[in-house]
Parts: structure tokens; C-alpha cells; sequence
């Protein structure tokens, strides 16, 4: 697994309260702010004595009151809320299925009240996600800075021309899924690879026909 960036999400569960458009508590002996509400109606005042066609309103007095996180509610539900619930539903489909199905990412997009396509857009950003059945076997091939220095381009190169595919993709019958890490934790077996778990160290592109070979019989 490699760490990456994630852009910043919309803040979710934030909501603004505007203070000025609460209601006035009617129970006698409940204070105001006297110099607030003479200074708006100042203003008031004024804006009426310069033929203002609307008087301007008072600073609303802005108040952050954090919520609980739920699902977002179709119809109801902004599209950034959407967007934030569709990154967990997605997660649960990976986790069910080890991978995207078509009919689970429509069923997701439905439940976070997003369309189709904006549910691929996020399932597409992160590298995490896959929209593809994973092969049999998944070769990981380290591009940390240790394993680039000791020639891991040279040997993802390789292993492409061999599948005849690019990272993150999967070979036609199914065999192998190709995927890139940014460090294995074997730096010092630079550069390293790692299939269904077993680790290469040391890996040379002369070696990669005879480790694929090896998967291969295994089929
Ligand atoms: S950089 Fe490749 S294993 Fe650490």
C-alpha cells in the first residue's frame, strides 16, 4: 500500500447558524444588545435618509455547530455531502466485491443522491479504488526513492512489456493486475516487488520472465 495526497474535502457535518435570523426569546426579563440593535437601526436610518431602496442588515453573527456524520439523503442531501458519503459506500463495495461492479457503484451514487457519473469521478480520483476485477495474481513494484535508485523503472518497464499492460490495469485472461508502491518496507532488498504477498528483493529485468513463469504454472 502507498500513502498519496488526498485533495481537501468538503468540510461535512459543519453547519452555519445565523444568530441574526434566530427568534428573539418573549420572556420578559430576557436582555438584548442594546448597542447592536441601536447601531442597526442607525444604519437603518441612515440607509432610509439616502433614499436606499433596501436597508442594509446587521453583521449576522456566525456560529460553527459541528453534526453528526450520516448518509446523504437524495434530493435533500448538497453534492458535496454526496460526494463525502460515496468515498465510504465505494469502500464497503471494494471491500465486499475487491472491486468496483458497475451495478454497485449506480446503487451508491442512488444512496449518496449524487449522479453515475460523479460517483465514477470519485471512484476514478483515488488510485485506492479499482473498476476492474483484480487478477489472480497482483505484482506490486516498488518506485520508492531506494528501489528507483537500484533501477525499479527498468524493471516496471519489463514487466509491462511482458503483460502487455500498465499499472493499475489487468491482463486480458485475468492472470495478473499490475500496481505501483511508493515503498514496500525492503529497502534494503532494493528494488523489490511483491506478489500475492511473497516479496522479491534484489530483482533484476533478466529475472522477471522466470518470476512470471513461476506465477503462471500456478494457475
Ligand atoms: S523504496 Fe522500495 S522498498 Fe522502500
Amino acid at each position: 500500500m502507498g500513502f498519496e495526497s488526498v485533495p481537501s474535502l468538503p468540510l461535512e457535518g459543519l453547519e452555519t447558524v445565523d444568530a441574526a435570523r434566530r427568534p428573539v426569546p418573549a420572556s420578559p426579563g430576557t436582555t438584548t444588545t442594546p448597542g447592536a440593535a441601536d447601531r442597526a437601526a442607525l444604519r437603518t436610518d441612515s440607509a432610509r435618509a439616502n433614499g436606499a431602496a433596501t436597508a442594509s442588515p446587521a453583521p449576522p453573527d456566525l456560529k460553527v455547530v459541528p453534526l453528526p456524520v450520516r448518509r446523504a439523503e437524495p434530493g435533500r442531501d448538497t453534492p458535496a455531502a454526496g460526494r463525502s458519503s460515496i468515498i465510504v459506500l465505494l469502500q464497503q463495495v471494494q471491500e465486499q466485491h475487491g472491486y468496483l461492479p458497475r451495478p454497485e457503484v449506480v446503487r451508491c451514487a442512488g444512496e449518496a443522491g449524487i449522479s453515475v457519473a460523479q460517483a465514477y469521478g470519485v471512484a476514478s480520483f483515488y488510485n485506492f479504488f479499482k473498476l476492474t476485477p483484480p487478477g489472480q495474481h497482483t505484482i506490486r513494484i516498488c518506485q520508492g526513492t531506494a528501489c528507483h535508485v537500484q533501477g525499479a523503472q527498468g524493471l516496471l518497464e519489463r514487466v509491462q512489456s511482458e503483460l502487455g499492460i500498465q499499472p493499475g490495469e489487468t491482463t486480458p485472461d485475468g492472470l495478473f493486475s499490475l500496481e505501483t508502491v511508493a515503498c514496500l518496507g525492503a529497502c534494503s532488498m532494493s528494488p523489490a516487488v511483491v506478489i500475492d504477498g511473497e516479496v522479491f528483493g534484489r530483482v533484476t529485468s533478466r529475472q522477471v520472465p522466470r518470476i512470471l513463469a513461476r506465477y503462471r504454472r500456478r494457475k
